[in-house]
């Protein structure tokens, strides 16, 4: 898939907007994990339900059984293989099941049969199939020919909106992800603009983009217990001033063509199949180095307003509220390839010596160039499928399922309707599309969406957060059984102390010690928060609190711990009245004194 953004970088530097978006910094509890796989009884449909404002929340969310097996097939897949994924609807052939190797023998309706008798609250589905289809870019094209409308809509829409309203489903929330790649097109990549093309022109101008994204949208939305999220790009798409509001004025038209209307709209969702960070901790937008704003100094930044998806998402939904949609929309972020964690992830700013100094070594995402989108070397999973995250998210979703390819990294004959696009071979030299940088792709990758195990173990390797550390991890070290699992913890101590304490809030420094001869290849330190105390931030080790539930883990430098040595971190958090102590901890799910 291709979310291009070099092209906005230079119409914007030609048109160098002045407008400066404050950084928005926000706390990042996680605050349910969605999507522990269980199996339960199978659930006589339910009578249809009223829609609810996030239908995330509290929600088991279905796991795809192919995705799970293709990465528990994987050395050390099975530390996230029952994480949910979306169900991609690529093509006609994929509502009835085409026997792919990434969809196998599933249709809609098997997927939507196992959700039920899997106990799921939620399933999330994309609907991926316009006429011309990724028009900027070749790697995804699809089926339909540009002119395609009228095929679009019996042939795809149709009966996946009749499935849908089987009342056998009625009891699963459905979260429809609407059409990846398309509508933001249609403001950057063409008229003229440097990265014009003439698909995307041809796109704006029939107009069965808008047509195509409002039949679905009127047609999902007239089944009670969907949910229809529509693709809002990525901040290195429509981030940039010229093309923020352009594209949320696009999506309100789309909005109201053919049948819909802006009630058939529950939100947006962001970085599907990209790669841009969540949050970039070690510069803000508005931060100046030697009195020059960063914003037009860095050449990464670029004049863009956001740096980062969760600032980019938030600030978007506001502006698509602007343009007119309901105030209640949520926000959807793909948080599936996007950790850019491992080794070479900074623990820190970069030098203040100049905005790319500043910048470039502070940035977690190590992309090349944020004009790079296929197969990114170097990137790892994100954060785990999440409910309510921050203000006005919904969800972290992983809709891209990880592991699953952008593009052939050369031409390979397929029947998808698939092309080769030369940003997924690792030896082009780039264009003015990514300002004549190397793509930045992975080498030997099949065509898109199907099955590309180097880039799993990647994306393994490089999870930030790391895995076993995020909740709902089964593949926690910690955990016995799983791979990786070094066995129990035999000897441990912790010791735990307040620093500082104010009225409604504390400082505490946790040092744990590997009392053991054997040394442990990471860790993960989980204790209970006695109730009102609520930790906010940390340093020197992701500390996330789940209910009353703290998890803190290690990466880099301090993510494993030698026999007889110490890791220390620490973190601030809130309280209401005095501070107290937690009273056990448990290393890798072994007890410590
Ligand atoms: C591909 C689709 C695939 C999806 C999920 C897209 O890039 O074009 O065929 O279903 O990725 O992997």
């Amino acid at each position: 898939m291709r979310y291009d953004s070099p092209s906005k970088a230079r119409e914007s530097r030609r048109r160098r907007g002045t407008a400066a978006a404050s950084a928005m910094v926000l706390a990042s509890g996680l605050l349910l994990a969605v999507g522990q796989t269980a199996i339960g009884a199978e659930n006589d449909p339910a009578p249809a339900q009223q829609r609810v404002d996030n239908p995330y929340d509290g929600a088991q969310v279905y796991v795809n059984p192919i995705w799970a097996a293709n990465a528990a097939a994987e050395p050390g897949g099975s530390a996230v293989a029952d994480q949910p994924t979306a169900v991609w609807m690529d093509r006609i052939s994929a509502i009835e099941g085409n026997g792919s190797p990434t969809t196998g023998d599933y249709g809609l309706r098997d997927h939507l049969d196992e959700a039920v008798s899997q106990g799921a609250d939620l399933f999330q589905v994309i609907i991926y199939n316009l006429p011309g289809r990724d028009c900027a870019a070749l790697a995804s094209n699809g089926e339909l020919g540009p002119d395609e409308l009228p095929r679009y809509e019996s042939e795809y829409i149709d009966p996946i909106a009749e499935i849908l309203a089987d009342p056998a489903y009625s009891s699963l929330r459905i979260a429809t992800i609407i059409e990846i790649d398309s509508l933001p097109n249609l403001v950057t990549n063409v008229g003229g603009r440097e990265t014009a093309t003439p698909e995307c022109d041809e796109m704006l101008a029939n107009g069965n983009y808008v047509n195509g994204v409002g039949y679905a949208l009127a047609q999902l939305g007239a089944i009670p217990n969907v949910y229809n999220y529509v693709d809002a790009g990525h901040h290195g798409w429509i981030g940039w001033e010229d093309n923020f509001g352009a594209s949320a004025d696009l999506f309100f038209e789309a909005a109201n063509a053919n049948g819909a209307t802006p009630d058939d709209v529950h939100g947006f969702i962001a970085n599907t199949a990209n790669f841009s960070a969540l949050e970039e901790e070690n510069f803000s937008i508005g931060d100046t180095i030697n009195g020059q704003p960063i914003r037009g100094e860095s050449s990464w930044i670029d004049w863009n307003n956001y740096v980062d998806e969760l600032s980019f998402a938030q600030a978007f939904r506001q502006e698509a509220i602007s343009a007119g949609f309901n105030s209640d929309i949520g926000m959807l972020i793909d948080t599936s390839r996007n950790g850019w964690g491992g080794s070479e992830r900074p623990t820190g700013p970069g030098p203040e010596t100049s905005a790319d100094a500043y910048v470039d070594g502070g940035r977690y995402d190590r992309r090349i160039n944020p004009g790079n989108w296929c197969n990114q070397a170097g990137a790892g999973l994100g954060e785990r499928p999440t409910a309510s995250p921050a203000a006005g998210i919904d969800a972290y979703v992983w809709a891209k399922p990880p592991g699953e390819s952008d593009g052939s990294s050369e031409e390979i004959p397929n029947d998808e309707g698939k092309g080769f696009d030369r940003m997924c071979d690792p030896t082009y030299e780039g264009n003015p599309r990514n300002q004549n940088n190397p793509s930045g792709a992975l080498p030997d990758a099949p065509i898109s969406g199907h099955w590309f195990s180097a880039q799993f173990q990647e994306l393994l390797a490089n999870a930030h957060p790391p895995l076993g550390s995020g909740p709902g991890d089964p593949g926690d070290p910690g955990d016995p059984g799983d791979p990786g699992d070094p066995g129990p913890v035999t000897g441990c101590s912790v010791s735990y102390s307040v620093q500082s304490q104010w009225n409604a809030g504390y400082v505490a420094q946790v040092t744990v010690t590997n009392t053991s001869s054997t040394a442990l290849p990471s860790w993960s330190l989980v204790w209970t928060n006695p109730s009102g105390q609520q930790v906010t931030s940390a340093w020197n080790a992701s500390v996330t609190q789940q209910g009353s539930q703290v998890t803190a883990s290690g990466s880099g430098w301090n993510g494993s711990i030698p026999a007889g040595g110490s890791v220390s971190f620490g973190f601030q958090g809130t309280l209401s009245g005095a501070h107290v102590a937690p009273a056990a901890f448990s290393l890798n799910n072994s007890a410590c004194s």
